[in-house]
Parts: structure tokens; sequence; C-alpha cells
């Protein structure tokens, strides 16, 4: 069975991808409840430093946070051991896929020897995996970048994580050293996935349903997944699910307002002022980058000085809605 079917109409998988930080619990519940359009979503990185206590750690975990959409979790860390038992943590706790991150490019965290830093060595991204497939009885996938400083172990690196039994990877196509500085290569998708047999889920500057189509014929990948820009426009899932079903999506007022609706019902109510209209910031500061216009807009945006949500959001919708060009 496959962990990526395509939709009946022939629209491929589409996942939501981990976004620690920006793509936390709020915006994941408000994808789910009020955009919707992708078939899973991913939970940023939970990290297991070797003096974790993974009984613990696992519970930040919920797996029916996305309900019914399926939300699977993704581990970062290099102890294999610690790594198998959290494993088996999440999979208690209802994970039905666990996915190993092979390419966050923190320093503190490359520096632990996690994340992008088991692309230096593919025998230890090979054991870490491993330790994982070993321990669990749900799918581990994996993903990662086209290498740490270069791209000098990027077969190597695929030909490992194949050979540690996980059931598709997720390559983001640019180096550690790269950040997110120049475009993603999706030509090294394409090499991916004419070199592995298992599946290949392309990612990567997907912004538009248009970037989504070209990565699917230039690549052949088996499933999309979509970071940066679902946050910038959170319904380019079902702008992408309606060109395969020959409907046409317009993207309404109504329902960005209900998005932003659930997004500030789901901030944590007890955290200080400044830290919510901070958070609400974060997200306008994607939102802003929609049309040229909202761009022209988006500096005075994040540099007001509100004193309440509710005065930010007096402020920056009206500018949203004129500028947004919605239906
Ligand atoms: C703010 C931010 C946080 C991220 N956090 C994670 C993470 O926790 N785990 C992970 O595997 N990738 C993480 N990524 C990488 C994204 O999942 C994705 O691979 C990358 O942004 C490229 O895809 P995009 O162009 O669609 O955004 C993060 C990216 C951003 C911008």
């Amino acid at each position: 069975m496959t962990l990526l079917p395509k939709n009946s109409d022939g629209c491929p998988f589409l996942l939501l991808a981990p976004m620690e930080g920006i793509g936390d619990r709020t915006f994941r519940k408000a994808m789910a409840q009020a955009a919707c359009g992708f078939d899973e979503a991913v939970t940023e990185f939970i990290s297991v430093p070797s003096n974790a206590h993974v009984k613990s750690l696992a519970k930040i975990y919920l797996s029916d946070e996305t309900a019914p959409i399926p939300l699977a979790a993704q581990i970062m860390g290099n102890a294999p051991e610690l790594m198998a038992a959290m494993t088996e943590s999440l999979q208690e706790r209802g994970a039905h896929r666990i996915d190993l991150n092979c390419g966050c490019p923190s320093n503190t965290v490359t520096g632990r020897g996690a994340g992008s830093s088991l692309l230096k060595c593919p025998t230890s991204l090979y054991t870490v995996a491993k330790s994982m497939v070993k321990a669990a009885k749900v799918p581990i996938t994996l993903k990662m970048r086209s290498g740490f400083q270069d791209t000098s172990l990027f077969k190597e690196n695929l030909l490992a994580a194949q050979e540690s039994g996980v059931h598709y990877i997720t390559l983001h196509p640019r180096t550690k050293e790269d950040g997110y500085g120049p475009p993603a290569k999706w030509e090294l998708i394409a090499e991916a996935k004419s070199l592995l047999k298992i599946p290949v889920v392309g990612n990567g500057d997907i912004l538009t349903k248009e970037d989504a189509l070209k990565m699917l014929k230039m690549t052949k990948c088996d499933a999309l997944m979509i970071g940066r820009g679902s946050v910038i426009n959170p319904f380019i899932f079902h702008e992408i699910k309606a060109h395969f079903s020959s409907s046409k999506h317009c993207l309404k007022w109504k329902s960005i307002k209900q998005y932003l609706d659930v997004y500030l019902s789901e901030i944590h109510p007890g955290s200080p002022m400044k830290n919510k209209i901070n958070k609400l910031k974060q997200l306008m500061s994607f939102l802003f980058k929609r049309t040229p216009k909202l761009l022209e807009k988006r500096q005075v945006i994040l540099t007001s000085t509100p004193a309440t949500l509710e005065a930010f959001m007096e402020f920056a919708l009206p500018i949203l809605q004129e500028y947004g060009e919605w239906n």
C-alpha cells in the first residue's frame, strides 16, 4: 500500500511542510480547520538531545491535532538508542508515521551532530534511520537537504536512506550551506527520482499552483510538500487540487477571514500581549507577500505598535482586504 496515494482525479498527494516557529500548532489548526486542501501534515522537529527523557518529550505530540487530516511526527537527533526509544513512544501516542529530520541547518543543532549534520556521513544517517525502522511498527520516512557543505555525498546519502528501510524521502534540494538563499535545485529531485526505488516527495520554492505543476513535470516526483508558500497563500493546496478537478478556485476574502479567526482563537491565551502580537505579525509578514501591493504595505504593518491584538487586526485587516486581490 502506498503512503502517498494520488487523489482520484490524478492530483498528487499534498503535504504541509514542517516549519519550526511559524508552522506551529496554531498555524496547523488554522490550516486544518479553515484552509484544508492538503492530505497530511507533519509536526516541526521534536529535538531528541542526548539527555532526553523520551517518554515525557513525546507528550508534546498530539496525533489528533489536525483531524481528520493525519499528522505525522518529525524527530531530530543522532543517538540511535534514543531515536529508537522516541519512535516507540510516539507510536504509542498514535503517530501513524515518523519522519527523521536530516535537514535542519541551525548551528546549535548541527554542532550536536543532528539535522543536516547527518548528511556529512552516510553511515551515520543509515545507523540513525535504521534504529528507527527497527523500533517502529509504523512507517519511517526521512526528510533531507541535498548535502551539508556541498552535494558530493548526495547519492550516497540517498542510497543510505533507502538501504535503511525508510518508506520514502522528502528532498529539499539545497545544501545546509545554501540555507534558504539560492533557488532550490529541482534537477536534484529528478536525479533522486531516477536513482531510487522508494518514492520521492519534492519540496522547495513552490509558491504558486504553476510552480507545483512545473515541479511535477520537471522531476516526476511522487508527491509534493509545501512550506512557506502555504503561509503566504493558505489556499495554495486548494488551487492545486482545483487544477486537477478542472474546477475553478476563487480565493474569497471570507475564507481568509475565517482562517485568521481560527488562528487568533488558537493563540495561547496565557502568553503576554507582546508575544501574541509578535506571533500575529509573523503570520502577517508572510500574508503580506502575496501581492506586489501588499508587499509595499508590509513594512508599515510590521513596524506598527498596536496595544492589543484587536487593535492590530483593525489596522491590518482593511489593508489586507483592499490589496489582497480576493474575490
Ligand atoms: C521557519 C522555517 C522552519 C522550518 N522548520 C523545519 C522543521 O522543523 N523540520 C524540517 O524538516 N524542515 C523545516 N523547515 C524546512 C521546510 O520544511 C522546507 O523544507 C523548506 O522551507 C523548503 O520548502 P518551501 O520552499 O516550500 O518552504 C523549515 C523552514 C522554515 C522556513
